[in-house]
């Protein structure tokens, strides 16, 4: 499955820490757009779509949340439990995001710009796309 899941460099000490996402360092593509995901409900499930032309990078910079990947076949989860670990997303894989913790913010980099048109919504449709 189109997915990657790492653990990136973590700059500073116990004084402080940073960590930085760069194209071709720790990034695959040109980030176009950026958003955060928070004050989401425990047992809520965001997502629940594929993008055609989309590739994200999600760190859940505080909290942590679960993501589930399915790419018409078969279906794997993802724990985020810290900020320095970074899930990889290809194009193109159906995606739910829930369990989040109350203090959960999911950050994500995308490379596109949003475009509702480019959203498989429908489950079904997705896998009379796949398969
Ligand atoms: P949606 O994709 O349904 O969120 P989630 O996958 O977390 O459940 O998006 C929620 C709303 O936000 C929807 O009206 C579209 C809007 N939105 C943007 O305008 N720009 C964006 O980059 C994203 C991700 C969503």
């Amino acid at each position: 499955m189109n997915y990657k899941v790492f653990e990136t460099t973590m700059y500073g000490d116990e004084n402080g820490r940073l960590i930085s996402f760069e194209k071709d360092v720790n990034c695959p593509f040109d980030v176009k757009r950026t958003f955060y995901i928070f004050d989401t409900k425990n047992d809520i499930v965001r997502g629940a779509h594929a993008n055609k032309n989309s590739e994200f990078l999600l760190i859940a910079i505080n909290g942590s949340c679960k993501i589930k990947l399915d790419d018409g076949k078969k279906q794997e989860i993802v724990e985020l439990t810290n900020p320095y670990t970074a899930l990889y997303i290809g194009k193109m894989l159906w995606k739910e995001m829930y369990d989040f913790s109350h203090n959960a913010i999911l950050l994500v980099l995308a490379s596109t710009k949003y475009d509702a048109s480019e959203y498989i919504r429908d489950y079904d449709e997705y896998l009379k796309i796949v398969k």
